[in-house]
């Protein structure tokens, strides 16, 4: 086109009508099982996080803190494990100030958005199978739109991978400065390191450390940074439901052992 001369617009391309098929779906496979899975697990995790956020207590217990109340805000941790930043704070449970952060970043995430589209709204269901309510907008209006926020939680998801690094390294020193391991000690371990997994694995961050290039070959550094992330990128799905489900299991196992429900079996130097 002479300089100067407006682009063409590009035609929209025409929705085709559905074929002429009377089924709903011609899937005869057990595609459901999919969704009611992703529903029971997600609410289950809801309801749990209700009750550890609402029982504001028995989440500490030297040197163990539970993932849903770090980092320690509250001087309801009754020691100097972790920094007391606001003192105390009741009668708001800490968890809920802490817990707004990774929330906002599960919530928003690539992978959770298709699990709970799908599950909770149907929309659609699954490949090949229609979806519940015939208008679709996509996530181009409010409060969908929200969800492109999901890049700024990132920096905050980085923010708490570190602390519940840092949690897992007190987890080692143990009453009286102590070295010592103990089972709390390998659940805070394994928990730091799949939040690191999960955390890692995003697409945003796969894109900010590839993204924006025109030649990735003139920034080998990055280049080779990304081709890692993307190792990790193809198992998000497994890491952000791993991560899930073990940030349970640590928060129960403090409680546990803060409760004298248990006696935590560990060694001391
Ligand atoms: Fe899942 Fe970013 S895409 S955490």
């Amino acid at each position: 086109a002479p300089s100067g001369a407006a682009t063409p617009a590009r035609p929209r391309p025409v929705p085709r009508p559905r074929a002429a098929v009377e089924a709903r779906t011609l899937r005869q496979d057990n595609w459901w099982v999919a969704p009611v899975f992703t529903v029971a697990v997600l609410t289950g995790f809801t309801v749990y996080g209700i009750w550890a956020a609402l029982r504001d207590g028995n989440y500490f217990a030297k040197p163990y803190l539970s993932p849903f109340y770090s980092p320690c805000l509250s001087a309801n941790c009754t020691d100097d494990a972790s920094p007391h930043i606001f003192g105390n704070i009741d009668p708001v449970s800490p968890a809920f100030l802490i817990l707004l952060f990774p929330l906002g970043f599960r919530l928003t995430c690539y992978y959770y958005r298709k699990a709970y589209y799908r599950s909770f709204w149907w929309a659609p269901p699954a490949c090949a199978v229609p979806d519940a309510r015939r208008g679709y907008s996509g996530e181009t209006k409010f409060p969908l739109l929200l969800q492109n926020a999901h890049r700024y939680f990132f920096y905050f998801a980085l923010i708490f991978a570190g602390l519940l690094t840092y949690d897992a390294v007190l987890a080692f020193i143990f009453p009286g400065g102590r070295f010592g391991i103990g089972v709390g000690t390998g659940v805070l371990v394994v928990n730091s390191a799949l939040i690191w997994c999960y955390t890692l694995s995003c697409h945003s961050c796969r894109h900010l450390c590839g993204g924006g290039l025109k030649l990735l070959s003139k920034a080998p550094l990055r280049r080779r940074i990304w081709a890692r992330l993307s190792v990790l990128n193809r198992n998000h799905m497994w890491f952000a439901w791993a991560s899930l489900l073990w940030i349970m299991v640590a928060d129960f196992y403090v409680w546990l052992v803060a409760s004298g429900t248990i006696t935590d079996p560990h060694w001391i130097s």
